[in-house]
């Protein structure tokens, strides 16, 4: 039996979503940007979506900006800010995603004069407004954080970064990917300059998503071409994949995850003692369940329970074929060791307590046969 649990990584994706897409296709045979009946068809479906989009996040139309995803959605804030500000610091945390830390890094790298400051969040896995608060300076030209954290799931306190933002008139990324669906986000309200938005998290496509840019701010283009999307993001819009993102807006209700997520963790408690909930303290999404089980190697469980048909990810959670130690747990002050025992469960309202309950099972025969493999006894 295949039993689906990882729903961070991509929320497969939707009947509606998909056939939005094909009739998107099939309806609207032309390119956006062509004049003609079948341009203009396209054009409407691209119209429509951006309409709908600003309404359920609470952004304008015409701040909406599609992508090729969440990765490119932040490359392009991170460019655009970076290449037109004087040297200065930059602030973000440790336990962004990739598509955050890689670009910064590599930008900072090739730009000695600028200073990269990645926060470390506390021991529940967030960063606070006070440390952002004391690294934030007359000098910063950016602020990036994640609203709520791809492993632990440990929300991030956004809107006070986002007022201390306001208030020095510093910009700031969101990067939403793993927030969007699973609490409520509001664009405008926050008054930030960006944030990063993914269809796939949600039961859209995958290689579609968003960059949201308050209205007053010019974008400098990372790919400039044919000057679609209002000259910020040029390239044939990938209509049929807007579509889809726009047909699984508000489908996928994770809410109703906390209960069996919960169900998890406090079997898991009881049968595995020595497990370790990580973010427990923290206000988290709904679906996610980070764990330590000390004495297990992560990949190794992740592999037995792939034979069990269970789809869960260990340590990093976008890219889970590779064998570095979570970056977020080391933040956070766990050791290598741990973070090499980490299992993220990340569920979605068609898990059933059934899934949370054999998952534990699978755990407890993993943990025996392990310990078993290694001649230990107690
Ligand atoms: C927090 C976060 N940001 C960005 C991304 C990248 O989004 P995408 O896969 O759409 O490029 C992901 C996951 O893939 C993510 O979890």
């Amino acid at each position: 039996m295949h039993r689906y649990l990882d729903c961070n990584a991509t929320y497969p994706q939707l009947k509606v979503s998909l056939e939005a897409m094909v009739e998107a296709a099939n309806a609207a045979p032309g390119n956006p940007s062509s004049l003609h009946w079948a341009g203009r068809a396209a054009r409407r479906i691209v119209d429509d979506a951006r309409d709908k989009l600003a309404a359920f996040i609470g952004a304008e139309a015409g701040g909406i900006v599609y992508t090729s995803g969440g990765t490119e959605a932040n490359n392009i804030a991170i460019h655009s800010v970076l290449s037109t500000s004087k040297p200065g610091r930059i602030v973000t945390t440790a336990i962004e995603h990739p598509a955050i830390l890689k670009p910064l890094e590599t930008f900072a790298s090739a730009n000695p004069e600028w200073e990269l400051i990645k926060l470390r969040p506390n021991g529940d896995g967030v960063v606070t407004a006070e440390s952002m608060a004391a690294a934030i300076n007359e000098e910063t030209r950016l602020v990036c954080l994640m609203y709520a954290n791809n492993e632990s799931g440990a929300v991030q306190p956004v809107e006070a970064v986002a007022a201390l933002c306001r208030k020095a008139s510093i910009p700031m990324l969101v990067d939403a990917v793993q927030m969007l669906g699973k609490k409520a986000v509001r664009f405008n309200d926050l008054g930030i300059d960006f944030m990063s938005l993914s269809a796939h998290k949600i039961g859209g496509p995958k290689g579609v998503g968003a960059l949201l840019v308050r209205r007053g701010v010019k974008l400098t283009e990372l790919a400039p071409g044919g000057g679609q999307e209002r000259g910020r993001r040029s390239g044939t819009e990938n209509v049929p994949g807007i579509a889809g993102f726009s047909a699984a807006l508000g489908k996928v209700d994770f809410s109703t995850c906390e209960a069996v997520r919960n169900l998890f963790e406090a079997e898991l408690g009881k049968r595995l003692p020595r497990a370790e909930v990580v973010s427990l303290q923290a206000s988290r999404t709904p679906n996610t369940s980070l764990v330590i089980l000390p004495g297990l190697d992560g990949e190794t469980l992740l592999m037995q329970l792939d034979l069990a048909g269970f789809a869960v990810a260990s340590g990093s959670a976008c890219s889970s074929g590779k064998r570095e130690p979570s970056h977020v747990l080391l933040a956070m002050g766990v050791s290598e060791l741990k973070a090499r025992s980490s299992l993220r469960v990340s569920f979605g309202p068609d898990n059933s307590s059934d899934d949370a309950l054999a998952l534990v099972e699978a755990l407890v025969s993993a943990d025996k046969r392990l310990k078993g493999m290694a001649g230990i006894t107690a």
